[in-house]
């Protein structure tokens, strides 16, 4: 088995646990391919898997933890509830059906997949994470898509925070208002579709720091969200990219490549604005 090097650092989360900087995401990875990516993935080093129910692959990702050569124990299960069960109820009977499926006693992350504000039951969802993670299901809980208002609410209504908030976030959308918020409640920004999906590797410019680097746009853009702060999960389909992606803590961006890198904001969203679910 091999490691980056150096290896990927855990950052310390407000409840006490620690989370692999980097991970690797399974949206889209079809369910025949997840236990072969997934090994793959752990071979390389990765130690950090994040799914969910809607990806329809918590049943081959739990196999892969299963037979790891890795112990349970060193690998971050991350999953989440989907909107559709959204209630206090559902995300409890959500959460027994996806550690069914996973085959698994126990999850490291489990979040709130989408606060769906138009259901009004993100609250509900909330104690009941609050719930599971006092039983000891679940090590940390955390949510997605969650503006600052959708926190304050929870935590209004439960005096509870979440640890984490995976959000859309790329150099086209980098969330500086939202990473600040999260920050200052002491809450780790975490960034999906970090790559913007790969449509943001064509852009020139990350072209030509990748080139300065002798590095990839792929391992710039990785880069960048790690000097910014942020955990990152990009989901790649071969080995060689799973690899690539990993190999991005033994070079550092200067000022001038994060104020470049900075220029390519524009707003853009790959997914939907969560306010309007
Ligand atoms: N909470 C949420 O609502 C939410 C929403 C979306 C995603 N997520 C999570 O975030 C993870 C990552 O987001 P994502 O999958 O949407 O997108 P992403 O990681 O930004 O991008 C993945 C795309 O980039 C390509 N890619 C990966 N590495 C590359 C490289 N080194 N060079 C060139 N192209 C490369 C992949 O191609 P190949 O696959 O062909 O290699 C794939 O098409 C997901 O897998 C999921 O775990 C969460």
């Amino acid at each position: 088995m091999s490691q980056p090097n150096p290896p990927v650092p855990y950052l310390p989360l407000a409840d006490g646990a620690a989370i692999p900087q980097l991970g690797f995401g399974l949206y889209k990875v079809p369910a025949p391919d997840t236990v072969r990516l997934c090994l793959e993935a752990i071979d390389a080093g990765y130690r950090h898997l994040d799914t969910a129910a809607l990806y329809g692959n918590e049943r081959e990702v739990g196999e892969a933890v299963r037979s790891a050569p890795v112990p349970r124990d060193q690998l971050f299960l991350v999953s989440k509830v989907w909107k559709d069960d959204n209630g206090y109820d559902a995300t409890l009977r959500a959460f027994d059906a996806s550690m069914s499926r996973f085959g698994l006693e126990s999850l490291d992350l489990y979040l709130i997949h989408w606060p769906m504000p138009s259901t009004d039951r993100y609250v509900d969802t909330w104690r009941a994470l609050v719930r599971l993670q006092a039983e000891g299901r679940v090590g940390s809980i955390g949510v997605a898509n969650f503006h600052a208002h959708h926190i304050e609410r929870i935590f209004a209504e439960t005096g509870v925070v979440p640890v984490v908030n995976q959000v859309e976030l790329h150099p086209w959308l980098p969330q500086a208002e939202l990473r600040a918020y999260d920050a200052a409640r002491g809450i780790r920004t975490e960034a999906w579709s970090p790559l913007a999906r790969g449509r943001i590797l064509g852009e020139p410019v990350l072209e030509r720091i990748a080139a300065a680097h002798g590095r990839t746009p792929a391992q710039i853009v990785l880069r960048w969200h790690l000097q910014l702060g942020n955990i990152v999960i990009p989901k790649a389909s071969s080995p060689a990219r799973i690899r690539e992606n990993l190999q991005v803590f033994d070079f550092e961006l200067r000022s001038d490549d994060l104020s470049a890198i900075a220029s390519l904001e524009t707003g853009e969203r790959t997914g939907r604005d969560p306010d309007f679910d």
